[in-house]
């Protein structure tokens, strides 16, 4: 017997509640996924995409990993996107940041927290690349500037992409669109920093 057996049950609740309201639900959501929306957002267990847009299965494409981060070596998530873009023709991708996010926290000192610093030194220098910004600041405004700063960024490296470029080369419908979710409200911000032409 799984010690996990509640997350089960949890499931089987889950998946009956969706078919009492809509039998064909599962069978129809089999035959194929059409989402019109990527999500790259942050591994955090506060932030999870579907629920924060209110979205069933099979509507949003998603990859999630610490802190939001989009870097051109990354062929995880480069793969995500390309697969996004290219081949299930998705409209929108959507980066999205947090408020209180523990990885651009951590990019803010220098405590050691292992693997995780490498990865994080690409939010080190979003910091860098606009030092003059932060100055000033207190500690909690330098976080919230980091966190807008570091989805701008990643705004910018996703529409640098090829992937990106070539489907705006091809005249394809695709906007790029920086978010910031804050976990103490649940609301989402739009940072007005969409990019939908090369
Ligand atoms: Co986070």
């Amino acid at each position: 017997m799984s010690n996990l057996d509640h997350l089960f049950q949890r499931n089987l609740e889950w998946a009956t509640a969706i078919k009492e309201r809509d039998p064909e639900f599962f069978t129809n959501l089999s035959k194929q996924q059409a989402p019109d929306y990527m999500w790259i957002g942050c591994s955090d267990s506060r932030v999870p995409a579907n629920q924060i847009v209110n979205l069933p299965p099979g509507e949003v494409f998603v990859h999630r990993n610490i802190a939001n981060v989009v870097v051109h070596t990354d062929l995880n998530c480069l793969s995500v996107l390309q697969f996004a873009v290219d081949v299930l023709n998705v409209k929108h991708v959507v980066i999205c940041g947090h408020y209180g996010c523990g990885g651009i926290e951590a990019s803010m000192t220098d405590h050691e927290h292992g693997l995780v610093d490498n990865w994080l030194r690409h939010v080190k220098d979003v910091y860098r690349f606009n030092e003059d910004k932060f100055e000033g600041l207190d500690h909690h405004q330098k976080h919230n500037l980091l966190v807008e700063l570091n989805v701008k960024e990643q705004v910018r490296n996703i529409s640098n992409t090829t992937i990106v470029k070539n489907a705006w080369k091809a005249g394809k419908e695709l906007s790029i669109h920086g978010w910031v979710y804050n976990i103490e409200n649940g609301i989402l911000k739009d940072l007005d920093s969409v990019v939908s032409s090369a």
